[in-house]
C-alpha cells in the first residue's frame, strides 16, 4: 500500500472539504489507487477548528513550521490563499523536500516561475488544479489530455462570482448588490470580493492558463482587466434584443506570434455554448490544433468543488508524482520566447456602445461623424424610445475597430453638449 502523509496549512472552507472527502472516500482510494492518505498535521489560527471538524486536537498547530519541519510529511497542502506568507510557506516546503499542492491562484500567477524553479531544484512537484475553476480539471486537461495540441485561443468564464452576479441580473432582475451578497453567502466569493468583481481573480487564473497553454510567463500588468460593476440592467436588456448576452470573459487570443490578453464583460451570441454557462459554473472554451474547439465546463467555486481539485492533485501525486516530477515541472515551465504580448490599444474588436443623447435633429450625425473621423465603421445604429427623459439611448454596433481609435472617438463624443453621460462600451466577440 502506497502511503501519503499530508500536512495541511489553512483549514478554512476548502480545507474542511478536503478532510471530508479523505474521510468519506478512504476505502475507495485504498482499493482504487492502492493509496492510504493520512493527515498528520493541520495548521490553522482558528482555535475552534478541531472541535468544529471533530478531529483529534493534537493534530492541530498554529505554527506552520510545525508542519514544515515534520520530516514524516510527504506533501504540504497550502490553502491559506494570498501572496504572503503563502509564497514563503511553499518555498520552505519545497526546500524541506516536500511536494506542494495549492489552490492559490494569486501566488502561482505572480510567483509561479520562481516556485517551479525551486521545485525542479528540489526534485519535487507543485500541483495546483484548484487554482483555476476549482475541481474542473482544466490544468490537467491542458498539461496532459491536450498535450499534443497547440493553443490558438482561450475564452474562459473563470470567475464564478462574477458569472453568478451577471446571471442573476440577467435571469431574475436581481440588483448587483443583492446578487453579490448571495454569492458571498454561498461561499463563492473571495474573502475580499473586490478581486472577483474587478476582474483580478480572473486575471490571475488567465495568467496561469496562458503559462501552461501558450507557454508564456505573463505579468499581471500585461493583462487588460475590467470588472463587471458598470454593467446595468439596461445593457443586459439591449443585448437580449440583439440576440446577445453579456458574459465575464477572460480571453487569450493568439494571432500569429502575438497574444491578446484581456478580462472584461463581453457580448457573445446567445447560441454559443458559453452563453448558457450560468450561476457559479465556469467554462473554458479552447481553440486547439489539431483537436479543434473544446469546452470544459463545471462548478468553478465553492467548498466541495475546490476540494475535489485538491483531491485530484493528491491522487495524481500518489500515483505518478514521484517518478515524473522533474519532467512535469520542466514541461509546465517551458517558455516560448517567440510569443509577444499585443498592447491593448492595438487590439481590434467589435463594440456595442450606448450613448445617452438629446433627441433632436443632427445629434446622430455628430456622433457617427466623430466615429467615422477616427476610422470606426458602423454596423448598425438604433435610437431607443424613452418617455419622460431628456436623453435617449442610442445603441451603436461597430465593425472591428482598433481600441485606441475607439477610445479617442469616445473621448471626443463625451465632450459634445448633446451627449449627457459617459458612453458605455462593451466589446463583442463572435465565437460561432
Ligand atoms: N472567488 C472565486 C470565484 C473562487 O468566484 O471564482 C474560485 O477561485
Amino acid at each position: 500500500m502506497n502511503k501519503v502523509r499530508i500536512g495541511l496549512i489553512g483549514c478554512g472552507t476548502v480545507g474542511a472539504g478536503v478532510i471530508k472527502i479523505l474521510k468519506n472516500q478512504s476505502v475507495l482510494f485504498k482499493k482504487k489507487f492502492n493509496t492510504e492518505f493520512s493527515i498528520v498535521k493541520i495548521c490553522d489560527l482558528n482555535p475552534h477548528i478541531a472541535q468544529k471538524l471533530k478531529i483529534n486536537k493534537h493534530l492541530f498547530t498554529k505554527k506552520s513550521d510545525d508542519v514544515l519541519n515534520d520530516t514524516s510529511i510527504d506533501v504540504v497542502i497550502e490553502l491559506i490563499g494570498g501572496i504572503h506568507p503563502a509564497k514563503e510557506i511553499i518555498l520552505k516546503a519545497l526546500k524541506a523536500k516536500k511536494h506542494v499542492i495549492t489552490a492559490n491562484k494569486a501566488v502561482i500567477a505572480k510567483h509561479g516561475t520562481e516556485l517551479f524553479k525551486e521545485a525542479i531544484k528540489q526534485k519535487r512537484n507543485i500541483y495546483f488544479e484548484s487554482s483555476v475553476s476549482a475541481g474542473v480539471p482544466v490544468i490537467n486537461a491542458i498539461n496532459e489530455g491536450l498535450s499534443g495540441n497547440t493553443f490558438n485561443g482561450l475564452y474562459g468564464i473563470i470567475n464564478g462570482t462574477s458569472n453568478f452576479i451577471l446571471s442573476e441580473m440577467t435571469q431574475s432582475q436581481c440588483t448587483f448588490k443583492e446578487a453579490l451578497a448571495n454569492a458571498q453567502k454561498k461561499g463563492y466569493a473571495e474573502s475580499n470580493p473586490t478581486l472577483d468583481i474587478n476582474g483580478m481573480d480572473a486575471a490571475h487564473k488567465l495568467a496561469i492558463l496562458v503559462r501552461l497553454s501558450i507557454n508564456k510567463t505573463i505579468a499581471l500588468s500585461n493583462i487588460h482587466v475590467e470588472g463587471i460593476t458598470h454593467i446595468s440592467h439596461e445593457d443586459i436588456e439591449n443585448a437580449k434584443e440583439l440576440g446577445l448576452i453579456i458574459k465575464p470573459l477572460a480571453i487569450a487570443k493568439k494571432i500569429n506570434k502575438s497574444v491578446e490578453l484581456r478580462v472584461h464583460p463581453t457580448l457573445i451570441d446567445k447560441d454559443h455554448p458559453l452563453a448558457s454557462v450560468n450561476g457559479v459554473f465556469n467554462a473554458i472554451f479552447l481553440q486547439t490544433d489539431p483537436l479543434g474547439d473544446i469546452l470544459l465546463y463545471g462548478q468553478g467555486a465553492g467548498q466541495m468543488a475546490a476540494a475535489s481539485g485538491v483531491i485530484s492533485d493528491l491522487i495524481n501525486l500518489s500515483t505518478k508524482g514521484k517518478n515524473v516530477s522533474r519532467i512535469r515541472m520542466k514541461n509546465i515551465s517551458f517558455e516560448d520566447k517567440s510569443i509577444r504580448i499585443q498592447k491593448i490599444g492595438e487590439v481590434e474588436t467589435h463594440f456595442y456602445i450606448r450613448f445617452m443623447a438629446i433627441d433632436k435633429p443632427g445629434v446622430l450625425s455628430k456622433i457617427t461623424g466623430i466615429l467615422g473621423k477616427h476610422g470606426i465603421s458602423i454596423e448598425s445604429v438604433n435610437q431607443k424610445i424613452r418617455k419622460k427623459s431628456s436623453a435617449v439611448p442610442v445603441i451603436v454596433l461597430t465593425h472591428k475597430a482598433k481600441e485606441k481609435k475607439l477610445r479617442l472617438a469616445l473621448e471626443e463624443i463625451t465632450k459634445l453638449s448633446v451627449v449627457k453621460s459617459k458612453p458605455v462600451a462593451i466589446r463583442m466577440e463572435s465565437l460561432l
